[in-house]
């Protein structure tokens, strides 16, 4: 299928930020649904490279080197560029323009009061808050409205911004012209992954991820020191299953539902080391992981076509992009 025949189902777009490559938390929280969702959408997805640089205006060079790390980790897990569109943010310069007017009618107290943000703003990696970085929320409601998406499958802690794009939708359409589809978000199957730490978010900053790129070893060695329940310093001690990542990660990525109901079974009355739970997570890991890395080595080899599938999707989008701010610009009176 081309993406020519796709033109008539709905479109989705979600994205990500090129600051690094991507771990296990994106892949339950937002690659298996945009995995899931290719056949029946007109997807879009995103390297959101101006958002990217709201913290990073000072490491271009690691933007640079994550949007190629990032569409090798798309390519990885098998989304198929036939059916998605993957797009530069920046080669679509109308991300911009379509920002800046939205933001007109973008209340500046909605922006102080996204709880993400605000979080966010806390463990900004620059010392100094930029306007562009305080300002994005704003920017992806943008990048949501520009292909007139319908469908925004994305990590839960994205939810504060698919809202607002919902609402900003509602108010265009209201105050100037019928244009925009009201975005539904779609969450992913585990919403919040914790780091191999047990902190409540995986991130580089922290170095508590599990990379979709981490060879075999990696993922032994960072398995086997995960944290799990404090209290079992002993094997016979009765271990907790709830809340602890060895258990998380189990259930999340281990299709063996009967190991993992057996072990669960083992550790609450204290009949099995973390050692062996852990050695069977790791295995289940590498697993899961193993077609991921078969993918990543055959792209990691063809930079030339991994750039022409970026070129050609932001091509493809430019042009959606172009047709919505003509709408835009005729709806709001800007044509002199
Ligand atoms: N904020 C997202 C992230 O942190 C990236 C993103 C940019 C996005 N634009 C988007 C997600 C539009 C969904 C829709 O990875």
């Amino acid at each position: 299928m081309t993406n020519q025949a796709t033109k008539t189902k709905e479109r989705l777009l979600s994205g990500m930020r090129p600051t690094g490559p991507l771990h296990l938390g994106h892949f339950v929280g937002a690659l298996e649904n945009w995995l899931n969702f290719q056949d029946e959408f007109d997807c879009f997805l995103l390297i959101s490279d101006y958002q990217a640089l709201g913290d990073y205006s000072n490491r271009i060079e690691l933007i640079r080197k994550s949007v190629y790390e990032v569409t090798l980790d798309w390519l990885a897990v098998g989304l198929d560029p036939q059916k998605c569109t993957f797009v530069i943010q920046s080669y679509v310069p109308e991300h911009a323009e379509l920002h800046v007017l939205l933001s007109m009618i973008t209340p500046l107290s909605e922006i102080k009061r996204n709880p993400t943000l605000k979080t966010e703003m806390k463990q900004i990696y620059s010392k100094q808050i930029a306007l562009g970085f305080f300002n994005y929320p704003a920017s992806q409601v943008a990048d949501i409205l520009l292909p007139r998406a319908q469908i925004v499958p994305v990590g839960e802690d994205q939810l504060p911004h698919i809202e607002l794009t919902r609402k900003i939708a509602r108010k265009f359409n209201k105050i100037y012209k019928n244009i925009f589809p009201i975005p539904k978000a779609i969450i992913g199957r585990v919403p919040r992954l914790p780091g191999i730490d047990g902190n409540f978010k995986m991130s580089k900053s922290l170095d508590n991820a599990i990379y979709l790129s981490d060879d075999e070893k990696t993922v032994v060695k960072k398995v086997m020191k995960m944290y799990t329940d404090p209290k079992r310093i002993h094997v016979n001690i009765p271990g907790t299953v709830e809340g602890n990542p060895v258990f998380i990660y189990h259930d999340a990525f281990n299709p063996n539902v009967g190991e993992v109901n057996y072990l669960k079974k083992l550790y609450r009355k204290g009949k099995v080391s973390d050692t062996e739970v852990k050695e069977r997570l790791a295995r289940a890991l590498n697993q899961f992981l193993a077609p991921i890395r078969e993918r990543r080595e055959k792209f990691k080899h063809q930079p030339k076509l991994v750039k022409e599938i970026l070129y050609e999707g932001s091509k493809r989008e430019r042009k959606l992009a172009k047709e919505t701010m003509k709408l835009v610009k005729e709806a709001m009176g800007i044509i002199y």
